[in-house]
């Protein structure tokens, strides 16, 4: 049975996420957890925690030997570690493969999943691929300023596939449960809702924009997909968009106005941040290439007529 370590098992994807692989009966789960209490949640959860920051590459590293440990999936938002925690499974499985050959023997490398998202693409106006590194001669579109590093980080995982049996899933942006990224477009509603307000509300987006989106349920079952099929299963891309379907973003903000039941209009001042920008492109990618390789399809597709569930559930998660 492979042994996977989750870093960021503790958030938002990552525990879903662990508790999918064990669920299948198929996997043992190891969860790094930055405190004693996350660290509990994960036991409770059946997974090993370890308790640790993913800029400890030591901690790490010992413990992906000693396991030992066959995949790593990180679903971590430690951008400022990932160049280092790269260098280190590399380092990690490097060794193993010298180790395991000076003993005459063959053995898999290291598996690594890495979770981007779709917001490498940025706003191409024509139809784009998985297939084309964002922001090179093929890519017919450049990444969003807050992700470009990304797509570096996104080529050097890429690089390493010598050493490393590695796959990139990038979901767009994800609704359902505790959907954290939300707030930013529901949250001046629910203040509004709770001062009763009549003035209008100020939405950090523009209503014409049409974003991807795509549901938990489905991110975890794609990351699932890949990691079943990270040791030589995945082909010779294995880069993988996860796309649910697009919304028009003043049906989004009109629908949830109605669901917390809030009466002043809405004014659309545009976004303020790069995060916004983000979250407010509209997008040109499809996941065709995730249902051909992993037979994955998006199971919640009709996020505009059931946004009253997913409204409740955000809200219930604020407090
Ligand atoms: N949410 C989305 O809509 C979305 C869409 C596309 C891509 N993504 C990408 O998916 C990844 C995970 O996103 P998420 O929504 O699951 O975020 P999240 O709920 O904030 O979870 C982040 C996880 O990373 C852990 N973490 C952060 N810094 C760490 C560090 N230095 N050492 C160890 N653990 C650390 C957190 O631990 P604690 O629990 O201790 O905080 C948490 O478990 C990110 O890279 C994000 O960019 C997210």
């Amino acid at each position: 049975m492979p042994n996977v370590l989750v870093l960021g098992a503790t958030g938002y994807i990552g525990l879903p996420f662990s508790q999918s692989l064990l669920r299948s009966g198929n996997y043992t789960l190891y969860g790094l957890a930055r405190t004693a209490g996350k660290a509990r949640t994960l036991t409770v959860n059946e997974i090993t925690p370890i308790i640790g920051d993913v800029s400890d590459t030591a901690k790490l590293t010992s413990l992906i030997s000693s396991t030992p440990i066959d995949i790593v999936v990180d679903t971590t938002s430690a951008y400022e570690s990932s160049a280092q925690l790269l260098e280190a499974l590399i380092s990690v499985s490097r060794s193993r493969i010298q180790t395991l050959a000076n003993e005459g023997y063959a053995t898999p490398k290291l598996g690594f999943v890495y979770v981007s998202g779709t917001w490498v693409h940025g706003a191409p106006e024509t139809p784009v691929s998985d297939l084309h590194p964002v922001g090179s001669s093929l890519s017919k579109s450049a990444p969003q300023d807050a992700v470009v590093w990304r797509c570096m980080h996104e080529q050097a995982i890429l690089a390493a596939h010598d050493v490393l049996d590695v796959a990139i899933v990038r979901p767009s942006q994800i609704y359902g449960r505790t959907g954290w990224i939300w707030t930013s477009w529901w949250g001046p509603l629910l203040e509004a809702k709770k001062s009763k307000t009549t003035e209008a509300v100020e939405i950090p987006t523009k209503p014409a924009s049409r974003p991807a989106i795509v549901h938990i349920d489905d991110v975890v079952s794609g990351m699932h997909a890949v990691t079943d099929r990270i040791h030589g299963l995945l082909g010779s891309w294995p880069v993988f968009d996860l796309i649910g379907e697009t919304v028009l973003v003043r049906d989004v903000m009109e629908e949830t106005r109605a669901a917390l039941g809030v009466t002043p209009p809405l004014t659309y001042i545009g976004p303020q941040n790069p995060f916004h920008e983000a979250m407010n492109v509209t997008a040109n990618e499809k996941s065709s290439r995730a249902k051909i390789v992993l037979g994955w399809e998006a199971k919640r597709q009709s996020f505009i007529r059931d946004l009253p569930v997913y409204v409740k559930a955000w809200e219930a998660a604020q407090e």
